[in-house]
């Protein structure tokens, strides 16, 4: 009988490293097509296991985005939540880190290498990642905002069963509905006798009105450079003006130029504008790795763009594509938190934040799920 078991319980097997691992199935999953067919090409064993290394990395990927969306599900998302959700985020900054330079791997293989092998695998393409499409519809990718180079849905070239998981996946609460969510019940905003929004349009008026003094006192510019300068500054001012008329705002959203809804833009500038105060450092570390994890797949679409062009030059794509030419045009249009990105537009210098009221200052060193409970802002 074990020490601590029941009489007649077996004792567990002693754990043996590959079985754990299940190494029999995942080093006998590499099975060129070359071989197969007797063609041999030396360098399909490496385009297998960099691929397969990218479909463990984004199952890694989705375990950690699982996680923060279920976080932020909560009503109430507190700081220890907010903590451990940065930390699933920086985990997977340093994946697409390391992803970025895998394919700096496949690049040691050549043009005319992959040539001995490239015929083989049509019509399969990374189009066809299923791994891939969930990432980016569970980080919130629109369906509308996908380019197509074929006019179809990109789940048309999936069989039915990913076909139906992926739009399964459309469906799901995404993270970029989440945060939303989240920034929309951020408290502050309206605050006793604090209004962010006033205070914040008195300061931008201030320093609008600064630099068009700055500009209109400098004898260094002809006429009319003045009036190119100054109607830079207007441009500025209209950018600005959207932020302080919902309505404005709602109409560039409706053009497709915003995202966020107004009340969650405006929360996450708050933050942005205020993360110095110790119960934002969290929330704006967290906005922060948002925008790593977009511009990271953004460096990712752009890599694997250009190693494509290496390696086929202008031919089109096993799965149907021109290529390189669709690949590069998907760089810029697939980010998800572009509004965070923009929200830098609306910054202005820390020496001309409005200064919070005392009793606001005080509520801000607080730990944010005892204010919520304290007096019902959640
Ligand atoms: C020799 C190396 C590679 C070549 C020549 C290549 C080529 C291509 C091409 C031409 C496309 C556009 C769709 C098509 O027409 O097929 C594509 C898409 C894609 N590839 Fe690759 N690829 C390579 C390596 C990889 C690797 C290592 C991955 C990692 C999983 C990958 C993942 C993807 C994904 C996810 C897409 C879809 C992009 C999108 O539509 O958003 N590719 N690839």
């Amino acid at each position: 009988m074990p020490p601590n078991g029941s009489p007649g319980e077996v004792p567990p097997a002693p754990v043996y490293y590959s079985d754990y691992l299940r190494l029999d199935k995942l080093l006998s999953a590499q099975e060129p097509m070359s071989d197969k067919l007797g063609k041999k090409a030396h360098d399909e064993m490496l385009f297998i296991i960099v691929h397969q290394v990218h479909e463990l990395w984004f199952k890694q990927i989705l375990h950690e985005l699982d996680a923060v969306v279920d976080n932020f599900r909560a009503e109430t998302v507190d700081e220890r939540s907010i903590g451990k959700s940065v930390a699933s985020l920086r985990r997977i900054i340093e994946i697409q880190r390391s992803l970025i330079d895998t394919l700096r791997i496949l690049e040691t293989m050549t043009s005319l290498d992959f040539l001995d092998f490239r015929d083989l695998l049509s019509p399969a393409s990374g189009f066809q990642s299923v791994q891939f499409r969930v990432v980016e519809n569970r980080l919130g990718l629109a369906s509308d905002q996908r380019l197509r180079f074929d006019g179809a849905k990109y789940y048309s070239r999936f069989q039915p069963k990913d076909r139906e998981a992926l739009i399964a996946s459309e469906e799901e609460e995404s993270l970029f509905d989440a945060v939303e969510r989240w920034l929309e019940r951020t408290p502050f905003l309206k605050y006793e006798r604090f209004d962010f929004l006033l205070a914040y349009h008195h300061a931008v008026d201030r320093m609008l009105a600064r630099d068009e003094e700055i500009i209109r006192s400098n004898p260094m510019l002809t006429p009319e450079e003045k009036e190119k300068e100054l109607d830079h500054l207007e441009g500025t001012r209209r950018e600005f003006a959207i932020l302080f008329d919902e309505e404005a705002y709602e109409a560039a959203r409706k053009e497709g130029k915003k995202r966020f809804s107004y009340r969650a833009m405006l929360a996450a500038l708050l933050i942005n504008l205020y993360r110095d105060e110790p119960i934002l450092h969290e929330p704006f570390r967290f906005l922060e790795s948002l925008i790593d994890i977009d511009e990271n797949f953004t460096e990712w679409r752009h890599r694997h763009a250009i190693m494509v062009h290496r390696m086929i030059g202008a031919k089109i794509g096993t799965g149907g594509s021109s290529g390189h030419h669709y690949l590069h045009k998907l760089v810029e249009a697939h980010k998800v938190f572009t509004d965070l990105f923009d929200l830098s537009t609306y910054l202005i210098p820390r020496s001309e934040l409005p200064e919070l009221p005392p009793e606001i200052v005080r509520e801000l060193g607080f730990a944010y799920s005892l204010r919520q409970e304290g007096n019902g802002h959640a």
